[in-house]
């Protein structure tokens, strides 16, 4: 037991729920010991020396003396490989079937006896010893990976495996899921395993709820993705490279990914960040966009206790005339903490609540959770029970663990029927006039005071229908949770887009909905994990999540919870959630002065619900997240690929947010153009660092030179903002208008801008060439630029 488990048992010890907790951990570890075989001191397998090769379309088969690889080059540009007839499918990532082989691309040989796939994108060469590099077009190596080792189990159990890579010198890593580090990963072990953190998390907790093996790697010569398409534990070391490191040489960036199991398959997508988040969605799915009233301001609540509570809480931002677009229920509204079940005494009527909030605008949001009590005569249990839905051991029992309402089981969403009817059960929700659903504790949790609190390995899963355990099944879980849970909504409302988030996930999630930063503990390193999360998850093709606003525990200062507030009114997912025993969370419970500055950033967010609509159509279409790193657009710009305290949101805007105390003006890290103070209208040309002011009333947000932003006016259109380009240049911007909470297609209006005598001159670009845009346009920025240093 370390530390933290050591806090945890003490905690527990003493509830009913600890002794039912402390049994089921001791059971895990009884039921994971008996299946476990022992691991021998078996010698590493490697591939060996080449022995012969094989074409097929978009590659081949490169054989070796003890191994097998198949490398395809797909029409995407993406370059899949697989060693021991690993190929594409099956796969929880991919959202169908995998793309076509490239046909111009070839298998040849290659110099030292190896082989190489030339095609127009990207060059792959296999060494003979079984090493494989990714190269540009122009012969620059971005992706080095050393011959793999097994670790082949002659218990017929799973093979370990290794697999070394190098990257260039000046690489820098990103991605891996949510990691509250970040968003550059640093020297250290990131480990592939969802976890809740048990209780609040800061910048040194990992894992958390969602892990991935997808890895973002920046450098001079390229960006590239890697994705090791394997969902059991393992874990990623990172080491940054150095440059002229001993003797003048350059020591690469290396990367070891360690996997207790599982196929060793990779894709590798190369390009400008742009292009590679573009294949990754392409790949693993359109991230779905929100419906447009969930990119508006929420507020959530663990122990809101009663409708009475929801109703002062709601007019309490009614009667202060602060923008709301939905409240969410936590599991105190449920009876007993059950899934699916109302505590009518405390909610009476939650469909004649539901209705008169959305008469004021106003959604409600329902927490979900997996697991349900195991209590016979319940309905949720006996259905599922008299489905096979839930999770067995491997002589044919359910598996029970411990969350909120006590015993429960757990429903096997890798299983397609017990998906269909879990989808079934939001049914209820929808009745109860939920427009929404928040999933949560599903990595899965069982709550243990020491060991993994999590189901047991040995756990038996359907895998759909391939069968498995736990190892396998564990990281999958709650991505094909959110499947079903999207494809119910879909089935049961299929003329809307639902609206899901989960805590937990995987790659692929994207295509049924977003996440959230899960408990961050209250605190200023809390704040600047809050940032890493979401552009960690963006790039790994998650682009709508935000953190609990304020943090989750505890009780923020004033300055604190505003800084938070003025962050997250820039982020997708803007919502303010606490704990049941945490201080409160409404912008007006923290004096005058504070509700004044979180109206500003409430105001703020609804003038730029427009772009934000238009940066949820442009994440479906091309897979760039809302919430960008610096160095999106000009990754070779090494100081921004370490700055890690500022972003982009769109094309457009860079924000600065305050992630510190007692500051009035922060020093911003400015990529090349011009950019605009949007407060002072005063324009500084980057690159470059500049000061800026940031009092307790704004942060610092700048709007590059040039662009086109859509925003609602005060009259309630929607008006094109646009930023003077700089003499001699031009600039644009993408506009796309909300279109409803349904399916329907929107169209995406393109604009330029110039300046034309001194004037800022915005088209509308058609088929046809310019035209009168559709909108009022109210010019922005002129005057004198100041340049930017360093
Ligand atoms: C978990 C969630 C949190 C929620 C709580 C109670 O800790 O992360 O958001 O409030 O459970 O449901």
């Amino acid at each position: 037991m370390d530390g933290r488990e050591l806090v945890r048992s003490i905690k527990m010890v003493g509830s009913v729920q600890g002794l039912r907790a402390v049994r089921s951990a001791w059971r895990q570890r009884r039921t994971d010991a008996r299946e476990a075989t022992q691991r021998g001191t078996e010698r590493a397998r490697v591939p060996g020396q080449v022995t012969g090769a094989e074409p097929l379309p978009g590659g081949g088969t490169v054989r070796f003396a003890r191994a097998e690889l198949h490398v395809c080059v797909t029409v995407a540009g993406a370059v899949f490989w697989g060693w021991d007839g690993a190929e594409p499918l099956p796969s929880y990532a991919l959202a169908g079937l995998p793309p076509e082989p490239d046909p111009r691309a070839e298998l040849e040989p290659d110099t030292d006896g190896g082989w190489r796939v030339v095609s127009e994108r990207v060059t792959v060469a296999v060494s003979r010893h079984g090493g494989i590099e990714v190269r540009t077009p122009g012969g620059v190596v971005l992706r080095r990976e050393l011959p793999p080792r097994w670790w082949d189990r002659s218990a017929g159990g799973p093979a370990r495996w290794v697999q070394r890579t190098e990257v260039a010198a000046d690489a820098r890593f990103f991605g891996l899921g949510g990691r509250a580090s970040g968003p550059r990963l640093r020297d250290g072990t990131y480990r592939l395993w969802n976890t809740d953190p048990g209780g609040g998390f800061g910048p040194a907790d990992d894992p958390l709820y969602v892990t991935m093996p997808v890895q973002l790697v920046v450098a001079d010569a390229g960006t590239h993705l890697a994705f090791h398409d394997n969902s059991w534990d393992g874990r990623v070391v990172l080491r940054e490279g150095e440059e002229g490191a001993g003797s003048g040489h350059d020591r690469p960036g290396t990367s070891e990914l360690r996997m207790d199991g599982g196929p060793l398959r990779c894709w590798v997508v190369i390009g400008t960040p742009a292009r590679v988040l573009h294949g990754w969605t392409a790949l693993t799915g359109a991230p779905v966009p929100p419906p447009s009233w969930a990119l508006g301001p929420q507020h959530a609540r663990w122990g809101f206790g009663s409708e009475r509570e929801v109703r002062r809480v709601v007019a309490g931002y009614r009667e202060r005339n602060l923008p709301l677009s939905a409240v969410h229920l936590d599991i105190d509204h449920y009876d007993a903490h059950q899934v699916f079940t109302v505590d009518r005494e405390r909610f009476p009527d939650l469909p004649v609540l539901a209705k008169e909030l959305r008469a004021d605008g106003v959604r409600l949001v329902s927490i979900v959770d997996p697991a349900v009590k195991a209590e016979r005569g319940t309905a949720v249990y006996d259905g599922g029970s008299a489905a096979g839905a839930f999770v067995r051991d491997a002589r044919g029992r359910e598996v029970r663990g411990v969350v909120w309402p006590g015993e429960c089981v757990y429903p096997d969403f890798t299983d397609p029927a017990a998906r269909d009817w879990w989808g079934g059960l939001y049914e209820e929700r929808l009745a109860q006039g939920f427009a929404g659903v928040w999933h949560d504790m599903n990595e899965p949790v069982s709550f243990a005071p020491f060991g993994d609190t999590t189901l047991p390995r040995s756990a038996r899963h359907r895998l759909e229908g391939r069968g498995g355990d736990h190892r396998e099944a564990h990281n999958v879980y709650a991505l094909a949770m959110a499947r079903a849970g999207f494809d119910g909504l879909r089935r049961l409302r299929p003329d809307e887009r639902p609206f899901l988030f989960s805590r937990s996930g995987w790659a692929g999630m994207q295509r049924y909905g977003g996440t959230w930063s899960g408990d961050v503990s209250t605190g200023w390193p809390g704040l600047r994990a809050s940032l890493s999360l979401v552009l960690g998850m963006g790039l790994c093709g998650v682009p709508y999540s935000g953190p609990d606003v304020g943090g989750f525990d505890g009780v923020p200062s004033p300055e604190l919870y505003l800084r938070w507030f003025q962050l997250g009114a820039y982020l997708p997912l803007f919502r303010t959630h606490s704990a049941i025993d945490a201080g409160r969370r409404e912008p007006w419970e923290f004096g005058p002065q504070v509700l004044e500055h979180a109206r500003s950033a409430l105001a703020e967010r609804e003038r730029l619900r427009p772009y934000f609509v238009t940066l949820a159509q442009l994440a479906r279409l091309t897979g760039a997240p809302y919430v960008r790193p610096l160095w999106w657009g000009a990754p070779e710009d090494r100081a921004l690929r370490d700055c890690e305290d500022a972003f982009l949101l769109g094309d457009s805007l860079l924000v600065a947010p305050v992630l510190e105390p007692g500051t009035d003006r922060r020093a911003v890290r400015l990529p090349r153009g011009r950019w605009y103070d949007t407060a002072t209208e005063q324009a500084y040309e980057g690159p470059g660092q500049v000061l800026l002011d940031a009092p307790p009333s704004r942060i610092p947000v700048l709007a590059r030179a040039g662009a086109v932003i859509p925003v609602q006016a005060e009259d309630g259109h929607l008006e094109l903002e646009a930023w003077a380009p700089a003499a001699g240049r031009t600039g644009g911007g993408l506009v796309v208008r909300d279109p409803g909470d349904g399916w329907g297609q929107a169209e995406v209006e393109r604009y330029t801008s110039r300046l034309v005598d001194g004037e800022v001159l915005v088209e509308r670009v058609t088929d046809e060439g310019t035209a009168e845009p559709a909108w009022a346009v109210r010019a922005r920025g002129a005057g004198s630029v100041r340049r930017g240093r360093g």
